[in-house]
């Protein structure tokens, strides 16, 4: 059914891919819309050229785990749960391709129980779409899917892997099985590697909590045992502020926030120009379309893509409305209080 990789060497069949997501026609919107954002943030005006060029998809935000730092694991999303439907699906990247160029293919909940999730990547990959998947990786365990999914166009894979051991593990990951997703994760590289392909190329993520910051190095180890092509560090993003020393780490370098007068705040300061109310978008299960990744209950709908298209969306007064306030005083709005944009959270 995929065309994989054909003959040839391992470059060339990466070559081959990129070459495949080449277009005019989005290189000509993604740099009037960065230009729109740079302007705007020099002048201190404010210009919306193009439209977004980056999207997140939520192919479902129902999970398998209960992870305990999670809105989804902790039960506490207020917004209805389901999967989203693989026509409509079609009908939004039909709408969206002539912009957007990069999908990550994830939200809140976890991707692969979307029994359409390889089509999806597919489809997006025929609209010369750049697609990313963040999974738990306990669905890597299933031979026939982990095989689909080496085999597909998807262009990265970030497995979600916060220890090194399956007691540390466990700490986190609740319900997560540690032994199946290091065993998927084996099995992805091997039947990847063996298709003489470079793509999608497979990274371990390892969130740094308390619990788990003494495996650090571990995980490196493991990692590149599992012959995976990097392992990150992400800082961890908490609701629980009364419990945060329990869960932050204690290097500092890993933590986003800090303490100021007993409260935490995140670190640094941040222009109320954020490149993510410009350069992205975010599209829920139920077709919602939100200003951006921070927005996890949907408290902030822009519109609805069951009712019209992307464009009349983007360009109706709601989204300037929320651009504009975000850019008068990011702080007046709650979600942006807690948001890292600007701030790095990711470590090599
Ligand atoms: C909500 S998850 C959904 C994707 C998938 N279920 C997973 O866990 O990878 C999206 C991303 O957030 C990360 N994540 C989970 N809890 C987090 C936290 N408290 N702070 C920052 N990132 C977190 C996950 O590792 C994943 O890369
Ligand atoms: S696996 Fe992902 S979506 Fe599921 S509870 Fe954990 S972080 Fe949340």
């Amino acid at each position: 059914m995929y065309i994989i990789c054909p003959e040839g060497t391992e470059l060339n069949s990466l070559l081959q891919y990129y070459a495949h997501l080449l277009s005019l026609k989005k290189f000509t919107n993604a740099l009037k819309n960065i230009s729109s954002f740079y302007l705007s943030r020099l002048t201190g005006g404010y210009f919306v050229w193009g439209k977004p060029f980056s999207f997140f998809i939520e192919p479902t935000n129902l999970c398998n785990l209960r992870c305990t730092e999670c809105p989804v694991g902790l039960k506490l999303l207020k917004r209805p749960q389901g999967l989203l439907d693989f026509d409509r699906y079609k009908k939004i990247i039909d709408d969206i391709s002539g912009h957007a160029w990069q999908l990550l293919i994830y939200y809140q909940g976890e991707s692969t129980i979307h029994p359409q999730l390889i089509p999806m990547i597919e489809y997006a990959y025929q609209h010369k779409i750049y697609t990313e998947l963040s999974t738990n990786g306990v669905r890597l365990g299933n031979s026939k899917f982990c095989r689909e999914l080496a085999e597909s166009h998807l262009s990265k894979l970030i497995i979600s892997l916060d220890g090194a051991t399956e007691e540390t593990y466990k700490i986190y990951r609740q319900d997560g099985l540690f032994h199946r997703v290091v065993a998927g994760t084996r099995n992805f590289v091997k039947i990847r590697n063996s298709l003489k392909k470079r793509y999608p190329r497979t990274v371990i993520q390892f969130l740094v909590m308390r619990h788990n910051e003494h495996e650090m190095a571990a995980i490196k180890k493991l990692g590149k045992e599992l012959g995976v092509d990097a392992v990150v560090y992400k800082s961890p993003q908490i609701y629980d502020f009364e419990n945060a020393e329990d869960i932050l780490p204690q290097n500092p370098r890993f933590r986003r926030y800090e303490k100021e007068n007993g409260r935490y705040r995140l670190k640094g300061t941040y222009s109320g120009y954020c490149r993510k109310l410009w350069f992205g978008s975010v599209i829920t299960q139920d077709a919602t379309v939100i200003p951006c990744c921070f927005d996890k209950d949907a408290d902030y709908p822009l519109g609805y893509l069951n009712q019209t298209d992307f464009g009349t969306i983007w360009n109706a007064a709601a989204y300037h409305r929320f651009r504009r306030t975000v850019v008068g005083n990011r702080n007046r709005v709650p979600m942006c209080r807690n948001c890292s944009e600007g701030l790095k959270t990711f470590f090599k």
